[in-house]
Formats: C-alpha cells, structure tokens, sequence
C-alpha cells in the first residue's frame, strides 16, 4: 500500500469505530482534526503522513473512553503495526497519541514534535468556538453533569489526577479548559484561528450569565 492507501485505510477503520459515539467524539470530529491538521500542516514544515495518522488514530486509546492505566495507545499501536510501517513513524505516532490530551489547567504538555504540535492544535481547535460549545454540552450529557450548577466554581488542576476526576459542571469545563486553550496553541496558523472562536465562546458565556442572572428581564432603556 502506498502512503495515500495507508491513510484511506485508517479513515475507513476509524470511521466504523467512531460510528455510534454521542459524547461529541463521534467520526466527524475526527475528520474535522485530520482535515484541520492537514491545513495547519501547509503553513509548516512537517511531515504530513505522520501527521494524517496521528489526527485520525488520536482517540481510539483516549482516557476518557478507555479504563485501562497504561499510557501506551494500545489499539492505535496495534493497528500501525498490522500495517508493516516503518517502526520511526509508529513509534512518532504513538508518541503524539499518548501526549495529545489535555490534563489539566497546570499540567505540563509533554508533546515534543512539529507533527504533534499540529494535531495538538487540530484537537485544540474543535474543542472551542461553536462546535466547542456544542462539543462540551453533548460530553457533559454523556457523563450526566449538570449545565450549570450556582454552588461550584471552576478549579485549575495542577495534577491529571484531579482533573479527571473532577465531575463539576460544564459551564466550569470553559474555565478549566476551553477559554485557556487560545494562549496554549502551538502554531501560528492556529493561534489566527483560535481568536475568533475564542470570542464566539466568551459571548455565549456572558450571555449564559445574564440570561442566569436574569439580566435580561428588563428592556434596555
Ligand atoms: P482532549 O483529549 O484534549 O480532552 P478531545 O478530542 O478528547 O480532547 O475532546 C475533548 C472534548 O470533550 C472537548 O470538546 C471538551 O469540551 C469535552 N470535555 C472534556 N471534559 C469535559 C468536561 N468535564 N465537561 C464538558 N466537556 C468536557
Ligand atoms: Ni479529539
């Protein structure tokens, strides 16, 4: 199989995995980071078939869907290797897989390739503005959290522990996560993108807000 194949292969294996997922990391999610990754991928200097496969094998291991405490992408790793690649560029893949997820507000990122900086980006990406918004309310219906809950208050993790143990509401889920990762993307091209989507997000909140606070009872005279 040629690179192009190798690539199609791994879509068309994904796609049926992800098929029946609610939670916001159905296949489409997938495609929107392989095809965002693809875009950053143009603005720089990487290798863009490790960076395909990354984007589209990033959360077949993922923590949130998998018990297991073993940080190696057991599945991810399983499938490159059904596929006789050279072991440098499973092993590159892997090691972007195991790093990619966020953790935790002060927890370091341990991501150390230009590949995986873009894919880190590409996930980054459709975690915020309206799909991101969108993306945490269908993963706070899946782990059954409130909306928003008046008695809790967002918290800044320091370890992975605490933060995926956590089980506070999702408007604390933008605070703890989706209006810090602008200042924590990568690339340039990202950064650029990351802005307004940015903005999408802190309206929609300040609106949630008012709406809470009933701000918006009373005409404006
Ligand atoms: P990461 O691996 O960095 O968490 P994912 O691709 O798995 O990235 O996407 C995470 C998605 O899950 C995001 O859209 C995010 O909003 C959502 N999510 C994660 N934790 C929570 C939470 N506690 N409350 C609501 N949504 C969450
Ligand atoms: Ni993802």
């Amino acid at each position: 199989m040629n690179e192009q194949e190798i690539i199609q292969e791994t879509a068309d294996y994904i796609k049926q995995e992800f098929s029946g997922d609610s939670s916001g990391h159905d296949w489409w999610h997938i495609y929107r980071v392989w095809q965002t990754a693809l875009h950053i991928c143009e603005h720089e200097k990487a290798d863009a078939f490790i960076v395909q496969l990354a984007a589209l094998l990033h959360d077949l291991d993922d923590w949130k869907f998998n018990d297991s405490d073993d940080e190696t992408p057991l599945r991810a790793q399983g499938w490159l290797e059904s596929l006789s690649l050279d072991p440098s560029t499973t092993d590159a893949v892997c090691r972007i897989i195991k790093h990619i997820s966020y953790k935790g507000a002060g927890v370091e990122n341990k991501i150390d390739s230009l590949e995986g900086f873009i894919v880190q980006d590409a996930d980054r990406l459709d975690a915020i503005g309206a799909i991101g918004i969108a993306r945490a309310f269908a993963y706070g219906g899946y782990k059954n959290r409130p909306l928003y809950d008046p008695t809790s208050s967002p918290q800044l993790h320091t370890s992975f522990e605490q933060y995926k143990n956590s089980n506070s509401d999702t408007i604390n889920h933008f605070h703890e996560k989706l209006l810090l990762l602008k200042d924590k993307m990568n690339t340039a091209a990202a950064k650029r993108i990351a802005e307004g989507r940015h903005e999408v997000m802190a309206q929609f909140l300040k609106q949630f807000m008012d709406e809470i606070r009933n701000a918006d009872f009373s005409p404006p005279t």
